[in-house]
Order: structure tokens, then sequence, then C-alpha cells
């Protein structure tokens, strides 16, 4: 039994009492802002599809007022992420790249932002492409390297962005040790990969967790989304205002679907890491593997930050090579017969991505390689099927593709 179940089941009588701050991830995960509704009593939250709300007089009103700047499904959502991230606020977006465009956007004319070398392709393509012709400066670093971290810092440093794991290769940061040397500078931490049922990085150190809810918090492949909590009410304000004036929201109906994702969470995770733990070592066994990356093998490079940093698993995710490189790498996806090859990652079905030509082809060569994305990387999201299937279906086309 994992350190984290073991303290969340308290024995009876250690409970102070039946309150959410008392109860366990799975059962917050259910009920910590999920409550019946107060008019009907409905057992679910109503997708509140409106936009407008009337008002009681001028200035009078119930809380809400045009759902750009609130709605009432959506609260729900921030409020959900934000107890289950151990936050100050939670804020949610139309997609993973509005969230991270909002923290950005907490930078001004001038400002200097460290981002970790290996991170998803839109962040880069984000901060290089629109950002930079606004004056902001970044620094793309190996911050699985505390050293090389703190040498890139500078007073216009304001910002320290990192994915752990990261992707496509799991690379991870060791967020206490960056939180200790990052001065004034914000860290923020996409925590997409693992979600808060198997790290919380707010506890670590972090000052902002960004998601692209698009992945394991809603889990099913039906929506897009993001979300930011903050450690301060603050950074929560700013984060909400430039929200409304940039226009950077979730809509009613996603965040319902996301709602329904989250009730499961802790249970997916679960059998995530379980199916992903005993995939990767399959493929390790495989003699036409050449490379395997998963934090739960003990060849990981960063085992131990993994087993130090991580809960209770390492995630569904993890990437591997074939012999013979890009070119059986690329028959091995098209040869799958279960697994799908697709752009997304977090969902109950397993997904094959190609991320040189797919998900990283936005990157430049240069700091793809620099990165460790080589052209033969495949990266598996492992879903919730039974593992039985999954190893049959990638054995026989791992045959074919090296055949
Ligand atoms: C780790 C990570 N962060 C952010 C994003 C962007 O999220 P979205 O696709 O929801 O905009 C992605 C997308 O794949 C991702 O993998």
């Amino acid at each position: 039994m994992t350190e984290q179940t073991q303290q969340e089941r308290k024995p009876a009588n250690k409970r102070k009492d039946q309150s959410v701050s008392e109860s366990g991830f799975a059962t917050k995960a259910i009920h910590a802002a999920q409550t019946p509704d107060p008019t009907t009593g409905a057992m679910v939250l109503p997708i509140y599809q409106t936009t407008t709300y009337a008002q009681q007089a001028v200035g009078v009103n119930k809380g809400f007022t045009y759902s750009r700047t609130g709605n009432p499904t959506v609260q729900v959502l921030e409020d959900s992420l934000n107890i289950l991230e151990k936050g100050q606020g939670g804020a949610c977006f139309g997609t993973g790249m509005a969230a991270i465009t909002a923290v950005f956007a907490l930078l001004s004319q001038g400002d200097h932002a460290i981002i970790s070398s290996v991170v998803y392709g839109g962040t880069p393509r984000l901060c290089n492409m629109i950002l930079s012709r606004y004056g902001l400066k970044f620094s793309y670093v190996d911050t699985g390297d505390v050293d090389t971290v703190r040498a890139a810092l500078s007073p216009k440093t304001k910002l320290i962005f990192v994915e752990t794991p990261a992707n496509p290769t799991l690379k991870l940061t060791d967020i206490r040790a960056i939180s200790e040397i990052k001065g004034d500078a914000k860290l923020v931490v996409d925590n997409t990969f693992l979600t808060p049922a198997l790290q919380i990085p707010l506890d670590l150190g972090a000052d902002i967790t960004l998601h692209s809810t698009t992945k394991f918090i809603e889990g099913h492949n039906s929506t897009v989304g993001g979300a930011i909590i903050t450690k301060t009410k603050k950074d929560h304000e700013d984060l909400k205002y430039l929200q409304n004036a940039m226009g950077l929201i979730q809509s009613p109906f996603n965040a319902w679907l996301t709602l329904r994702g989250l009730k499961t969470l802790d249970v997916r995770m679960k059998r995530h890491c379980e199916n992903a733990q005993i995939i990767a070592e399959y493929l390790e066994g495989n003699p036409k593997v050449t490379k395997v990356l998963y934090p739960g093998l003990n060849s990981f490079p960063q085992a131990s930050i993994a087993r130090r940093q991580h809960s209770q698993g390492h995630g569904g995710l993890l990437a591997f090579e074939l012999k013979g490189g890009v070119k059986s790498g690329l028959k091995f996806a098209s040869s799958l017969s279960l697994i799908t090859l697709a752009e997304n990652l977090g969902a109950v079905e397993t997904m094959v991505t190609h991320p040189a030509t797919m998900t990283h082809a936005a990157m430049s060569k240069q700091a793809r390689l620099g990165a460790g994305i080589t052209d033969g990387l495949i990266r598996l999201s492992v879903g919730l099927e039974d593992v039985d299937d999954l190893i049959f279906d990638l054995d026989q086309s791992i045959k074919k593709a090296t055949s």
C-alpha cells in the first residue's frame, strides 16, 4: 500500500468530522464542489447554458452577470479542481493552450521566462512565434538540472515554466529543488500528465499549477479545456482579470463533461498506472525495442525523483523506440489494430503518437533532437483496456514493423 493511501485511510476515530477537508482524494473528486442542485435536488449539476443573468437592481445580482465573466457550471469545475490541487483559486479555460497563454500574459515587456527544453510543442510555438513579438524573452533549459536553471536566472526572470513528466520523453523536474532556488520568479508546473491524483505541485513549492483538462482530467476524448490553480488569491485574481479581458473561457457544456470525468479520476489514474507499468516492463523485455522511457522503471534515468515526487504511481504515458528507427516506428503506428494512432493522450482509449511529425512538429529539428525527441520515438498513452489485449496488439505490430 502506498504512503498516500495509508494517509487517506484515516481510522474513523482519528477524523474530526465528515467535512470535505477530512476526506480522501476520491471522495473529494466526487463530492467536494459537486453537491445536489439546491433548487430542484437534481443529483447532477445542470448545464447553465445561459449568456446572461437577471439582475435584481443595478449592481444587485446573484453573483453572475455575463458568462464570459462567470458561469455557475464552469465555477463548480473551477472549485473542484482548486480543492483537488489544494489552491487558493481555480480558473478554467477553453483549451490547455488558452491557460498557458493566460499564464504568460502575467508577464510584461522585457520580462524573461525559463521553460523546460522538453515540453508540449505548442508551448514553444506560442512563445517563439507570438509572445516574442511583444518583447518577452525565453530560455529553454534542462530544468531536470537545478544548476542549469540557477545559471539561467536573471533579475528579469519572472516565470519558470516546467512540465513534469514532460511530453513526450517523460523527463522530470524536481519541483521542490527548483522552488528553493527560484527567487522572485513564479514557478508554474504543467501537471497534465499526472493530475492531482498523483502529484500536487503546490504542495511541492510551485506557485501555479496548470492543466490541459483535455487529457486525464476529462479523460474520455470528448472535450478540450484548460485550468490554472494558484497558491495565492492575488495570482488567482490577476488570472481571472486576464481571462475575462482576453475571453479565454471554458464553455458550460465542456465544463459539465469535465466534471463528469473528474468523478472517476482517482480510479482511472490507478488503472492507467497499473497498465502502463505492465506495458513498460513488457516493452523493456522485448528484444526488438531499443529504448523504453517510463518513470516507474528502475532503468529510468530519474527514477529517484519519480519515487520522491509521484504519490501513488507514475501515470499512463510512456515512450519507446524500435530497432530500425523511424522506418519501423512509422510501420508500427500503422499496423496497430486495437490501439489508435491519434494526437491526444490521457483518455480511456490507448493511443499512439509519433511526436516528431505530430505533437512536436512545430519545433525545429535541432530543438527537438536536443530535447531527446528523436525521429524514431513513439509515445504511448496507455488507456484502461484489458492489459493483455493491449500487449497482444503491441506484440503483433512490433513483429510486423521489425520483420
Ligand atoms: C502537457 C500538455 N500541456 C498542454 C497542452 C495543450 O493543451 P490543449 O491541447 O488542451 O490546448 C498539451 C496538449 O497536448 C499537453 O500535452
